[in-house]
């Protein structure tokens, strides 16, 4: 753990506290006046377009493909494709989401699978010749069977304690159901591109990604060009969900063109091509098998799943992340299964296994506190833990009953009913459900640089970036939290592999991550101010370093607050245009003191549903949701991660499913109009609480991750309160007006 913090909070005055403050986002402006440059704004001369050509069936070969209409178009440069796209090369360390190459060999998997790519002149040029390219199969029925409980499938325990079995058989009460989840796509705002340059021995590559790092050593290795070759910039990202953690093709193939037409070349993913080609959140099939006591004592817990991926991926996804320490249990088993489908390769998306999981998990909870007629809200407390009942740890800070009791006030909870259709407002039915959240806490290693500099300026950069979440702003307050600087006065740089490693934008890790090491970087810079000012012609001439503080940018005596000197000064002073530190983080397992314990975070989240059945119309009305997720750096930019995430729960609850043909395997929703997403429209006030309660093994500001536990819970919250208002226990999501139209609630 790096403790350097409390050395420094020695040495250092009150400042207004910046830590947990609502600032606005310091890239803000730049985004919200335009001038923010994603990874399809840079151009350059000679540069050229290229448009991937993607299957038109799920299974097969290709059997002929037929380029010389599409070659002799205006403006076209080349088309490439299997038998002349160059070298591109398999990872030794194995972090493509694909398991092979674009353009590989023959053989299509998935609708959509790029088969060849026309490269031209202009954008249009381009996608004219790619729907000439003449291209023919043969094709295999695909697979794209939604029943996932394939006869062969292999299973694996993921976690198991004393006899599911016979606990289970010997319960009083049961649950025993099925629950599915279906494809989501990530679908963030800015689309996947990559813009290609090759200098004849470097790429430069501009690409959407959320970890410029891993983009640069994944895509070196795929390029075949040494990691120093290879430069991965990502200033600004319109977002990723887990669709940007690692590279995709399409990224291989403007490298691949670049190099090989020695052209810069700019490729952007279709909104249709995002469907396809860039990950999706895998369909889940799980079995849950709950057995209590009447007193709501849980005896057993099992969780059974599947989940789909492709015939070239083996993403795996982790339904049980949370199963097995959420309730105390003393019988419990969590087995996975991974079946193969004709569809693209699934890969994490926000809150990935725990999301799906939880909502089986939760579900089940729901459907048992209704057979022991008890509250569902006392059902969870009842069932609480402070120790990890799967390792035997405790928990580093687990405030879910509290998340639950706090909840519970502010919704006003104790108002329910619990009879279905038993509350009302004027002719509309209420329903009220809840559940639980969770998502692991974890920070990894990373470094970061700080400049103070003589135009009194601050800058902060490391090969970090920030999708979306306020990493930009929250390395600036790091930064005026240790030296006084304002925000205003701090620079942020990141989206670049070329500053020092940085860390992924993942797994709600990257604050955690990345603090210990811009407050070490900070830290270090002032001493050396410090030393800088003591030396002879400094303002401190005499003194010791130990004898000064800072504040407010400045330094100054302990005992003569008064008499500071700005750190411009001390620079000016002594002739020197910059003091710059490198600071660094370990990871958690670092930490020999974590490793006793188990460290995740919590939340409950409450939902009110209004359901009008003389017009079969559901909405979300209210939400209110409770998160334990250690300090809070940042109120708003804190905040708008845990309404984004309830946001797309209303998504994942009521809207949300990719639908393939079972004819061809095409996703036939593939679009905006198609696909629903929840608009302003659909979204209620929602109403965020922080427990703000400091994890002792996340360092010195104690933060764990906020970007995924937002989503965690809301799904089954929301069914639940469907169920309460209508009836209708839906199992299978997103809930369909065809299964509301079973209540016989009027
Ligand atoms: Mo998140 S699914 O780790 O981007």
């Amino acid at each position: 753990m790096q403790d350097n913090g409390a050395k420094q909070a020695e040495v250092r005055t009150e400042f207004p506290a910046v830590i947990g403050a609502a600032l606005p986002r310091v890239d803000g402006p730049v985004k919200t006046t335009g001038r923010a440059q994603y990874a399809a704004d840079y151009s350059f001369p000679g540069l050229v377009y290229a448009v991937p050509v993607g299957a038109t069936v799920a299974n097969g070969k290709i059997r002929s493909m037929d380029t010389s209409a599409a070659e002799k178009m205006p403006g076209v440069v080349a088309i490439l494709h299997h038998d002349n796209i160059g070298p591109l090369y398999h990872t030794s360390s194995g972090h493509m989401n694909e398991q092979r190459q674009p353009l590989e060999d023959k053989l299509v998997h998935y609708w959509g699978q790029y088969v060849a790519v026309a490269v031209a002149g202009t954008l249009q040029q381009a996608q004219a010749a790619a729907a000439a390219v003449r291209v023919t199969y043969d094709e295999e029925k695909p697979n794209v069977s939604l029943k996932l409980d394939d006869a062969d499938a292999k299973t694996m325990t993921m976690s198991k304690r004393g006899d599911v079995g016979a606990g289970f058989a010997s319960a009083p009460v049961k649950v025993d159901e099925t629950y599915s989840t279906p494809v989501e796509v990530h679908n963030p705002m800015e689309m996947h591109a990559t813009t290609a340059v090759w200098d004849g021995k470097s790429f430069t590559l501009y690409e959407s990604t959320q970890g410029v790092v891993g983009q640069q050593h994944t895509m070196a290795e795929v390029l075949g060009v040494p990691r120093e070759n290879l430069r991965v910039i990502s200033r600004y990202i319109g977002s990723g969900f887990g669709g940007k953690l690692s590279p995709w093709p399409h990224s291989a193939l403007a490298g691949a063109a670049a190099r090989k037409l020695n052209r810069p070349v700019k490729l952007m993913v279709t909104r249709n091509q995002m469907f396809c080609d860039v990950g999706h959140r895998p369909r889940t099939q799980q079995q849950m098998r709950i057995g209590a006591t009447p007193d709501g004592k849980l005896v057993s817990l099992e969780q059974h799943y599947w989940n789909h991926t492709s015939q070239v991926g083996n993403y795996h996804e982790n339904c049980g992340e949370a199963t097995p320490f959420i309730y105390s249990t003393p019988n419990l088993e969590v087995t996975s299964a991974i079946v193969k489908r004709n569809v693209g390769t699934p890969c994490p998306m926000r809150g990935p296994g725990a999301v799906p999981g939880l909502f089986a998990v939760e579900s089940a909870m729901d459907e048992l506190a209704i057979k022991l007629k008890m509250d569902p809200v006392e059902l969870r407390v009842k069932n609480d833990t402070l120790t990890d009942e799967s390792n035997g740890k405790p928990f580093s800070s687990r405030h879910l009953k509290e998340c639950l009791q706090v909840g519970a006030e502010k919704f006003g909870w104790s108002k329910r009913t619990p009879e279905v259709g038993s509350m009302r407002r004027g002719d509309t039915v209420l329903g009220w459900g809840v559940a639980a959240a969770s998502w692991g806490a974890y920070r990894g290693s990373c470094q970061a640089t700080v400049m103070l500099k003589d135009d009194g300026r601050a800058t902060v950069s490391c090969a970090a970036q920030d999708p979306g979440m306020g990493t930009y702003t929250i390395l600036a307050q790091i930064v005026s939290d240790k030296t006084g600087l304002p925000i205003d006065k701090i620079d942020v740089l990141l989206g670049d592999s070329n500053f020092v490693p940085g860390a992924t934008s993942g797994g709600s890790t990257l604050t955690a991550t990345v603090m210990p090491a811009v407050a070490e970087a900070s830290n270090g810079a002032v001493q050396i101010l410090m030393a800088m000012a003591t030396r002879p012609g400094g303002a401190f001439e005499g003194k010791k370093p130990a004898e000064l503080m800072v504040n407010g940018g400045s330094l100054h005596l302990k005992e003569n607050r008064a008499a500071a000197v700005p750190f411009a000064d001390v620079l000016r002073t002594a002739k020197v245009s910059y003091a710059s530190a490198d600071g660094r983080s370990g990871g958690l397992g670092s930490d020999t003191k974590a490793r006793d314990y188990s460290t995740h975070s919590f939340g409950a989240q409450f939902v009110e549903v209004e359901w009008q059945p003389q017009i079969a119309r559901l909405r979300v009305s209210r939400a209110v949701s409770v998160m334990d997720a250690g300090r809070i750096i940042n109120m708003k930019t804190g905040t708008n991660q845990i309404q984004g995430g309830v946001v797309m729960g209303i998504g994942m609850a009521l809207l949300e499913q990719a639908i393939y043909d079972p004819r061809n395997g095409h996703p036939i929703n593939d679009n905006f109009a198609d696909y629903l997403v929840p608009t302003n429209a659909d979204v209620p006030e929602i109403d965020v609480h922080f427990l703000g309660i400091p994890d002792p093994m996340m360092g010195e500001y104690g933060a764990r991750g906020i970007g995924e536990i937002g989503l965690a819970g809301v799904a089954p919250a929301i069914t639940a309160a469907v169920y309460h208002a209508t009836g209708v226990r839906v199992r299978e999501l997103p809930v369909r007006i065809e299964d509301l139209l079973r209540s016989t609630v009027v």
